[in-house]
């Protein structure tokens, strides 16, 4: 067993912002429990200036166990990244354990508060990961958190390529990824990896009227990993991870349900709309395939005009399944928020076999950045709840979790408190269609499914123009993404899923 404690956004000055007395109430907590050592995931200092490292150093001096710190964007405001070096240690590196390893990376850029993990520092990253690839617990940490988080306004300063390193982390089957930055403590497990973030340690600037606090993460030799938020209230809330064992995959009884998932048709008279290939992938679709219902996760024309409009909905009217079609922000571009309507009319609740679809529009005027909004969210918690006995399925344009191979904005301004909203309410699938790539991750219990580009040429899918075939039998969901001209697929995730339909 292998116990660490979590500390994070000390934010230390001699200004009213920092809590020093936050901090000995924590310190003193530490240094007196049995923990093997201590990650600090950044923001040591508020302005990165040298009469606050000066103190950190003192500060920090007073943990009386192994310690590990990564620096944070405020740490390296003002050049701080210099005196971070000097005074607490290097920006990166690899920390060794029984049977484990601490890999942390500089995730800050100078002077912005938003994460990335650069190429340089990405390949890194990568070569630590193959390096320790036998140990059997890898933990990443870095200042930045790679999923939206509740509870933190409007969702910003995830790092920018937060898809790739969520895609790298998953790849090397890293079983934790520890952070802070929101000042929001926060776990989700996404597929086989815990997200830990902590809240703050000793910051004046907590949110929702919260206290400081830090976590504490039990490691079991059994490989279940145990995280406790622990705030100086004495407050404690503990969650388990279990790994999922064996991770082997046979449906049981039938095929439930037959879902084609598309996006980003794109249909216009550019030259990078590819008409060839969405009539294939239709032909496909009703030939071969013949799902039961047919989701369009949206950008279905390039622009709002009747012209788009009209061949779009000739493209559409072959399909022979039921369809349900969600706008993205382009279909609501010029006129084309009443052009929606007028062909696809407003999207509604499918219900069928069981199943039930739920459409939720995100898309803006004039803006590739999408919201939900609290009214949205409380109408998905409302229909997850009411649906509980069938398999609910919520369909949106703006991807939830980060893609990869797009920079990440934010494109969903409140997908922290959307992916709250469908994790606790355990929807049962969640499909959306923004990125131009493919993407599948299990966050809780609630597999994320994005679409890639079906038909437009500019997208970020190596493997090209796809659309997503996924097939949802008793207690397991398989998504194999199929090329959209060549008709290949290859598998995008498969998980067991409790709930309706279990055997
Ligand atoms: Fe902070
Ligand atoms: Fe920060």
């Amino acid at each position: 067993m292998i116990r660490i404690a979590h500390i994070s956004d000390t934010h230390i000055t001699g200004e009213s912002a920092y809590k020093g007395y936050a901090y000995d109430l924590i310190v003193n907590d530490v240094n007196r429990g049995d923990f093997d050592f201590v990650i600090h995931t950044g923001d040591v200092t508020n302005q990165g200036l040298r009469e606050e490292y000066e103190r950190a150093s003192y500060e920090l001096g007073k943990i009386k166990k192994p310690l590990v710190v990564i620096p944070g964007n405020h740490d390296v405001r003002n050049v701080g990244y210099k005196l971070f070096e000097k005074f607490i240690g290097p920006l990166n590196g690899v920390y060794e354990f029984r049977d484990g390893v601490v890999i942390w990376v500089d995730s800050t850029i100078p002077d912005l508060s938003d994460g990335r993990v650069g190429g340089h520092k990405f390949r890194w990253l990568k070569a630590r990961l193959e390096e320790y690839s036998e140990k059997k617990f890898k933990i990443v940490a870095a200042h930045h958190h790679l999923v939206p988080l509740p509870d933190t306004g409007r969702e910003r300063n995830v790092l920018y390529n937060a898809g790739d390193v969520l895609d790298l982390l998953l790849r090397h089957e890293v079983s934790l990824y520890t952070c802070g930055h929101k000042h929001v403590p926060n776990v989700y497990r996404i597929e086989d990896m815990v997200v830990d973030n902590a809240g703050c340690t000793s910051c004046r600037k907590t949110r929702k009227g919260d206290v400081n606090s830090y976590n504490i993460v039990t490691i079991h030799d059994d490989g279940r990993i145990e995280v406790t938020i622990k705030r100086v209230t004495g407050d404690k809330v503990r969650k388990e991870h279990r790994p999922i064992k064996p991770k082997i995959f046979v449906p049981r009884g039938e095929r439930l349900l037959r879902i084609v998932q598309m996006s980003e048709s794109n249909v216009s008279e550019r030259m990078y709309f590819r008409r060839k290939v969405l009539e294939n992938a239709i032909r496909t679709i009703n030939e071969k395939l013949r799902p039961d219902i047919v989701i369009h996760n949206g950008d279905i024309v390039d622009m709002g005009i009747e012209r788009y409009y009209e061949k779009a909905y000739e493209f559409y009217e072959k399909i022979k399944a039921e369809k349900l079609v969600v706008p993205g922000h382009n279909d609501i571009t010029y006129l084309g928020y009443d052009l929606f309507l007028e062909y696809f009319g407003e999207p509604e609740i499918v219900e069928m076999k069981g199943f039930t679809f739920l459409p939720v529009i995100s898309a803006q005027y004039e803006t590739p950045i999408g919201v939900v909004g609290r009214i949205g969210q409380r109408k998905i918690a409302k229909h997850l709840e009411e649906y509980r006995e069938n398999f609910t399925v919520v369909v949106l344009h703006h991807n939830i979790v980060p893609i990869p191979r797009s920079r990440e904005v934010g494109f969903l301004e409140d997908a922290g408190d959307v992916l709250r909203t469908l994790t606790r309410g355990e929807a049962n699938l969640v499909l959306t269609g923004h990125g131009g790539n493919s993407f599948a991750v299990k966050v809780e219990k609630t597999p994320i499914v994005n679409a890639g580009s079906i038909s437009w040429e500019l997208h970020r899918n190596p493997f090209g123009n796809s659309f997503n075939l996924i097939d949802v039998y008793p207690g397991m969901i398989v998504v194999f993404e199929v090329q959209a001209t060549w008709g290949s697929g290859r598998l995008l995730g498969i998980w067991k899923v409790k709930g309706p339909f279990t055997p």
